[in-house]
Order: C-alpha cells, then structure tokens, then sequence
C-alpha cells in the first residue's frame, strides 16, 4: 500500500517547537561512496554537522545524555548519569499525542502490520544525502531485528491516524546486554526511529523517545544505546562506512559510485573481480550444532572491547544463525581437528534505488561479526566478499569498528561520505571511543 497524500492530517504544532530549527530535515545518513565531486547539499550538510556541537538541542538538552559542555570534563564519573527511581513511579500512561493521532503496539509478526511497518519505513526511512537511495529493510528482516530473545511486543510502537489507523510514525526497542568497561548493563538497542514525510519538524521524535524511555523504564531498565547519523550530544563513537563495490557497473550506472579518474568501465571491473569460491579450507555455512562454539568464539574476541554486546548462546542463535536474506553466517572448521577457529557474518540490508529507471534496489551486505583466530582476517573477509558475491550482492559495506580497519583498504574497500554517531542514553563514558575500540553493530 502506497501513502496516498491525502489521508495524512498535517499535524498542529507542538508547544515545544523551536522556531529557529533548521528546514532541513535531520535523518541518519544511508552511505554512499565517498566523491571528489560531492554535492553542494552534502558539502552544507557536512559543514552543518561540524558546526552542530554548538547548536541548542531542545529535547536532547534535556535528557541525561552526555552534553557538549560536559566534553572534556574528567570529573564526572563513569556509569548511569541519573539512578533509576522505584518502579511505581514510572509514569503509567502514554505521553499525549496531538489530537488526531494515537498509539497503537505494532505486532510484527502480524502479516498485516508487519506490511504497514515495512510501507512506512521503505516510503519515509532513512536517504542518503543527496535522497537517490532510502533504506528497504524487509518484512522478514524487521522481524528478526525486533524479536531477539526476551524481547516485549509493547516496545514495537507506532503512532496512527485516528480517523483512517494508517501508520505515520514508529519507533522500536529490543532489550540487549551490553558491557560498558566492565559492567555489563541491560539496556534497550533504540532503533527504526521514523516520522512520515509530512509530519516532519513538528516535534513528534521526541515525544516518540519519551514514549519509549517509558516502556523501558516500566521494564526496570535504564540505559539504551542507539546510532545515527545526526550528531546530537553526545557521540560516544563516531564511525565511517566503507563499501566494496560486488557489481561496480551496476554501482556506477545507478550512481552510487563513480568511475574513477583514468579508469574505464572494463577495468573498473577488472579491479574488482574476485575469485569464484571461498579460498579458506574448511570454510562453510554456520549451522545450529555451531552455536556452541560460536558463542565462545565471539565472547572471548568481543571482551576486547570498550564496549560490546554480552551474548550468550541464546542470542547467538538468534542473531548469527544463517536467516535467508537476512543474516548470513560462516565459520571455518579446521578440516583436521574440526575446530571452530574462524567467523564471519554479514546482513542483509537492500535500499530503494529512487528515480532510476533500469533499477530499483540495490542488494547490499553489511558487516556484522567477524573473529579471526587462524585464519588471517584478511583472508577470512575476502572469503566473505566471494560468498555475499556469489549471492548476488552488489556491494558489501563495514564500518571501522573492532579490527575492520586492518582489511579494508587492502579489500578495495572504498571510504563512505556517511558517518555513524553511536551513543548510550544515560551512561556517561569517560572517554570517547575510536572506532577500533567498539566492539557493537546496531542494525
Ligand atoms: C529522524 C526523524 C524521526 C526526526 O523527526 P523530525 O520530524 O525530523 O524532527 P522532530 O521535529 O520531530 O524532532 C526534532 C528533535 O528530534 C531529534 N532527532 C532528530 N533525529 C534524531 C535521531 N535520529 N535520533 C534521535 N533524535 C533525533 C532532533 O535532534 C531534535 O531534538 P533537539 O531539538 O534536541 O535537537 C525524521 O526526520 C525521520 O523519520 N527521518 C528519516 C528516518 C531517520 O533518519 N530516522 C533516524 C534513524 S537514526
């Protein structure tokens, strides 16, 4: 069902609507390949950004969250920034909305709602920059990443039309243990924050995040961590999508990337031609007898992080089992002792090519877990890129976190023009973290 333009009622405006807010519409960035030649609008965008560290954040401000004027500060101390209050003094009711909308629990494993949230997302989630791609996660997908275990159904929410019940705005948590140091804290992942097209720039975000706040707090958590390619106070991390181009003339003719200088179609492909199979002995699918050894694998390379999820095998399955077109796992057992000794994973994250008239998505892998024990990592990454190949993918993207830096130039990864700001909501860290030092992916 596409969004007619009539059955959205335009909102009045919130109380706390800042008159001096931007036009422009702040969203977390879908990368696309870094240019020499980047677009005025991304070329402001960019300098907005850099300048945003001084710029009044009317809800965000606030929030226990860390602040811009707190940056630098060694005297505060690291851990929650308010304690929890007692449970019964969590506020009972929904925060109100403006009159012609209402809440509404979006159970995805609904057919019905699970379409509504996938048309609302592939019509109003995230765009690149220069709006030539938006993200398309599908249904299946949506239902794997919001139904991890011991998830609670009242922190999938959407916000509805009253009067027609169509869907217009939607936010998601899903409860994760996460070690911050050495604490390991329970806490929401936030995540699928959208508000339609023409609702925007009313203030409805930030009633959705108290709305959410509240169900967690209700469920006697506390803290959440997020990403977005907004700065708002403040970054615990700030991270860089690389991307490696799988099918370059497709990348080139839907202009996610360019052709190089002194580069020509053919070599183009050349360069980034790639074997046929895997080179790895012993390398294959993950399967459910793995989770064992995959848990143990992933704990003890993920403890090297500042911070990073703390799974056990329970989420193990949930997240690293092979789900076809959405998450895909491979191991390498040593074909002597049968050893686990090496993982890599990937997920399945398509965008909507817009205005295009060849092609409409573009099927992306994007880095997920990967630990190297025998294997060189590089060798292990470069199996990976010939599997998401085989599999049709036309480009498979990282971030610099955890040990990725030491592969991606030699992959012929690319850098992106997105950043990804990551942040926890009440827990402060002492320090910023370098991409090297984050051991988490958010979906
Ligand atoms: C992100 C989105 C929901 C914000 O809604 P909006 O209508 O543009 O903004 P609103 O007027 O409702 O709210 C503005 C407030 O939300 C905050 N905000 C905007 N984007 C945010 C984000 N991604 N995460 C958290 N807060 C965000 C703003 O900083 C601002 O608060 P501040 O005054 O303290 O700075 C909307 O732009 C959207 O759906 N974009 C496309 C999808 C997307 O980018 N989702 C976020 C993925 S991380």
């Amino acid at each position: 069902m596409a969004f007619g333009d009539d059955d959205t009622p335009s909102l009045p405006l919130n109380e706390d609507k800042d008159p001096s807010a931007s036009p422009s519409n702040p969203t977390r960035s879908l990368p696309t390949e870094a240019d020499g030649a980047a677009s005025i609008e991304s070329i402001t965008h960019k300098i907005q950004e850099s300048l945003s560290v001084s710029k009044r954040h009317r809800f965000w401000e606030t929030q226990p969250v860390g602040q811009f004027k707190d940056l630098g500060d060694a005297s505060l101390p690291e851990g929650p920034i308010e304690q929890p209050i007692t449970l019964s003094d969590v506020r009972p009711d929904t925060y109100t909305l403006p009159a012609l909308y209402e809440w509404s629990t979006c159970d995805v494993d609904n057919d019905a709602t699970a379409a509504e949230v996938y048309t609302l997302l592939a019509n109003n989630y995230v765009e690149d920059d220069d709006n030539m791609f938006r993200f398309n996660y599908s249904k299946e997908f949506l239902r794997w990443a919001l139904r991890p275990p011991g998830y609670f159904k009242a922190w999938h929410i959407g916000v509805r039309v009253k009067a027609n019940k169509k869907l217009v705005a939607f936010i998601t948590g899903v409860p994760a243990r996460i070690r911050a140091g050495n604490e390991v804290v329970r806490m929401a992942e936030v995540n699928f924050l959208c508000v339609h097209k023409k609702l925007r720039s009313k203030r409805l975000a930030p009633v959705l995040i108290k709305e959410v706040t509240r169900r967690v707090h209700r469920e006697d958590m506390w803290q959440a961590a997020y990403t977005a390619g907004v700065v708002l106070p403040t970054p615990i991390a700030t991270c860089q999508y690389w991307h490696r181009s799988l099918n370059p003339k497709k990348l080139i003719d839907v202009g996610f990337s360019r052709l190089g200088a002194r580069m020509t179609m053919s070599r183009t492909i050349r360069l980034y031609k790639l074997p046929p199979l895997p080179a790895t002995p012993g390398f294959r699918n993950m399967e459910f007898r793995d989770v064992p050894a995959v848990t143990a694998l992933l704990r003890d390379y993920l403890s090297r992080f500042v911070v990073a999820p703390d799974l056990d095998e329970k989420d193990v399955e949930h997240w690293l089992l092979p789900r076809e077109d959405v998450v895909d796992s491979f191991l390498v057992e040593s074909p002597d002792s049968h050893e686990i000794t090496d993982f890599c994973s990937f997920y399945t994250l398509p965008s909507l090519i817009l205005n295009n008239a060849t092609y409409s998505n573009l099927k992306a892998a994007y880095s997920f877990y990967n630990v190297a024990t025998k294997t060189p990592l590089l060798q292990l990454m470069n199996d990976a890129l010939i599997v998401a190949k085989q599999k049709g993918y036309d480009v498979f993207n990282a971030l610099d976190v955890m040990e990725n830096e030491s592969f991606l130039k030699d992959l012929k990864f690319g850098p992106g023009d997105g950043m990804l700001h990551y942040y926890l909501y009440n827990y402060r860290l002492k320090h910023a973290l370098k991409p090297s030092e984050l051991g988490l992916v958010l979906l």
